[in-house]
């Protein structure tokens, strides 16, 4: 993009995008690796990864590689036909996924990949009800908004939503009570860790728990690893930390690096359930995004970043344990209970260079940088963190 300064790039898009969105007062013109640089050149450093997706920083040579070559032979075909890219990125997921998902279904964003698994969850079960957990988030289209706990967002459609109700989040003995009492249930839905409720965290034992409970009154479980997937956390799915595994995973954000996708992971006695036509999505799998995904997948596998999350973690609880600041979630995906207001910290943080994040919980700040930040960077956050904090 040219920086034409004589453009008012904030008046442009207020005028004419409908307003949805609270906006930092701010003109990026482009990123590179951990950085973004706005109109005037200011450098600023991104540890929030446009909302948990750019998990391989910003533009990186391999992704942009593939979605070159691949734009110059077909930008897109729909699922009438087979294409190579698609077959690549659909193998290179499922050879990354934990053993025993053997089969993808592609689509576009996150709250698609719900709303798809909840479909799922129907049809296998054949009941009707969904359960889900106080605090959840999963999306703003009708079947994930519905299992999405905020009021707000909630209860002005509650109308047109299936039946949901929740549960506490960390307590399986709520579920079970559930459970026993209600036989209508399909699917039970998870963020293993709740993100924008703080990055709240459970015991290991808990998703040990869930999972038998969930087999015990055949119930789908569906994990929604659309923030802690595609290895943030350390292991390419959560689930792997705490040796389960969830009947359905969803993913999306990281999954390309920024090239708008989601996906549904699923074992063949799920998938060999479903006939022509059940899912689909005019733009799922199309050859950008599939190039795009396989890119990214490809590069996290080869250079072995999965590594390096815990290294980030560590580096910052390590950096913070002298403070009166509590560090939560795992790998890159970080809530940092502060003693002060949150969205005040964040945005003395901005002021200063670095991207961070607040969350649902007014004194917990969100930290999701990409996983190949250095753990030199991370020190130097934490320094400024502590400084923002003591005044
Ligand atoms: C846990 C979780 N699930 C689902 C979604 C919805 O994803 P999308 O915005 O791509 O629809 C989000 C988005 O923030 C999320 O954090």
């Amino acid at each position: 993009m040219t920086n034409n300064i004589n453009i008012d790039w904030k008046a442009l898009e207020d005028q004419y995008e409908a307003a949805t969105y609270a906006r930092y007062p701010v003109v990026f013109t482009h990123g590179e690796g951990i950085y973004l640089f706005d109109i005037d050149g200011k450098k600023y450093t991104d540890l929030y990864g446009g909302h948990c997706v750019s998990i391989l920083g910003h533009s990186p040579q391999r992704v942009i590689d593939a979605i070159h070559e691949q734009s110059k032979q077909l930008m897109f075909y729909s699922n009438v036909i087979y294409h190579p890219s698609r077959g690549k990125a659909a193998r290179k997921l499922i050879e990354m996924a934990p053993e025993g998902f053997d089969k993808v279904f592609f689509c576009n964003s996150g709250t698609e990949a719900n709303e798809n698994a909840i479909k799922l969850a129907w049809k296998i079960t054949g009941k009707t009800r969904i359960v889900s957990t106080i605090g959840g988030w999963h999306g703003r289209t009708l079947a994930s908004l519905s299992v999405t706990h905020s009021e707000k967002l909630r209860l002005p459609y509650r109308f047109a939503m299936p039946d949901v109700s929740f549960v506490p989040f960390g307590n399986a003995s709520a579920l079970r009570e559930f459970l026993s009492m209600n036989t209508d249930v399909a699917g039970f839905i998870i963020e293993p860790i709740q993100s924008i409720n703080g990055c709240n965290m459970a015991e290991d034992a808990y998703y040990q728990d869930v999972r038998a409970i969930c087999d015990e009154y055949g119930v789908l479980l569906i994990f929604d690893e659309i923030q802690t997937g595609v290895g943030r956390t350390g292991t390419f799915s959560f689930c792997e930390h705490v040796n389960m595994k969830p009947d359905i995973i969803t993913l999306a954000k990281s999954l390309a690096a920024g090239f708008p996708i989601g996906a549904v992971l699923m074992p063949d006695r799920i998938a060999g359930q479903l006939s022509n036509g059940d899912l689909g999505s005019t733009f799922a799998g199309g050859m950008l995004a599939s190039a795009a995904c396989e890119a990214t997948l490809e590069e996290i596998d080869v250079k072995n970043h999965m590594a390096h999350a815990p290294l980030v973690f560590n580096t910052l609880l390590e950096a913070l344990k002298d403070t009166p600041i509590e560090i939560r979630g795992r790998g890159c995906l970080i809530g940092l209970k502060l003693p002060v207001e949150a969205k005040t910290v964040v945005r003395e943080l901005f002021h200063r260079g670095w991207i961070t994040g607040t969350s649902d919980v007014a004194d917990v700040m969100r930290i999701m940088p990409p996983i190949i930040t250095p753990t030199q960077t991370i020190e130097e956050f934490a320094k400024e963190l502590i400084d923002v904090i003591s005044k």
